[in-house]
């Protein structure tokens, strides 16, 4: 079988798409992931978490938030999902905050803003770029590091397309 691809770019045409991307990501999921959205204000980072939430099996009645002012939000799922927006925050008040311990912890982690990490960076993650090409259009850009390389998977997954 040939390596999977490590970059992958998808167009999410508009909500709909958004929400089954998110679906398929938080399907995918396992203990230990960590998925990184970057891209700019506005760009969709929550709405795509909640979709994640989704695919998780978050219960609806955790409706996902962005946690601009709380920073992290915890919710059950199939796997606890941890939701972070570091974007008031510094590498050092993330560290001191714990943050590393949720991003090691037992669940999946969803880290919007993820360059305030600078040399906490982790070393396996999905990173996502998400960008704007319309009102209601963006382009998500995937890489797979470290030991998510191995994991990567063509979304739409071949059975369903
Ligand atoms: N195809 C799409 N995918 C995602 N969001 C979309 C799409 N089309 C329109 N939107 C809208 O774009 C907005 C994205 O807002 P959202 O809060 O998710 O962005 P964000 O990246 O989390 O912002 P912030 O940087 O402030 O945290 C929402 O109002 C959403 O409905
Ligand atoms: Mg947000």
């Amino acid at each position: 079988m040939p390596d999977p691809q490590s970059t992958q770019t998808i167009v999410l045409a508009n909500l709909e798409e958004t929400a089954r991307f998110g679906e398929w990501l938080g399907s995918i999921a396992v203990e230990g992931d960590i998925f990184t959205l970057a891209g700019e204000l506005g760009v969709g980072k929550t709405t795509l978490t909640q979709s994640i939430g989704l695919g998780l099996k978050v219960p609806a009645a955790c409706y996902i938030t962005s946690p601009t002012f709380s920073l992290l939000h915890e919710y059950p799922g199939r796997i606890p999902l941890y939701h972070m927006d570091l974007y008031r925050l510094s590498c050092d008040e993330i560290i001191e905050l714990g943050f590393e311990d949720y991003l090691y912890g037992e669940g999946l982690s969803v880290v919007e803003w993820p360059d305030r990490l600078e040399e906490i960076m982790p070393h396996d993650r999905l990173q996502i770029e998400i960008s704007m090409t319309s009102e209601t259009s963006r382009t998500a850009h995937l890489s797979w590091h470290g030991r998510m390389r191995t994991r990567s998977k063509d979304f739409p997954p071949k059975s369903s397309a």
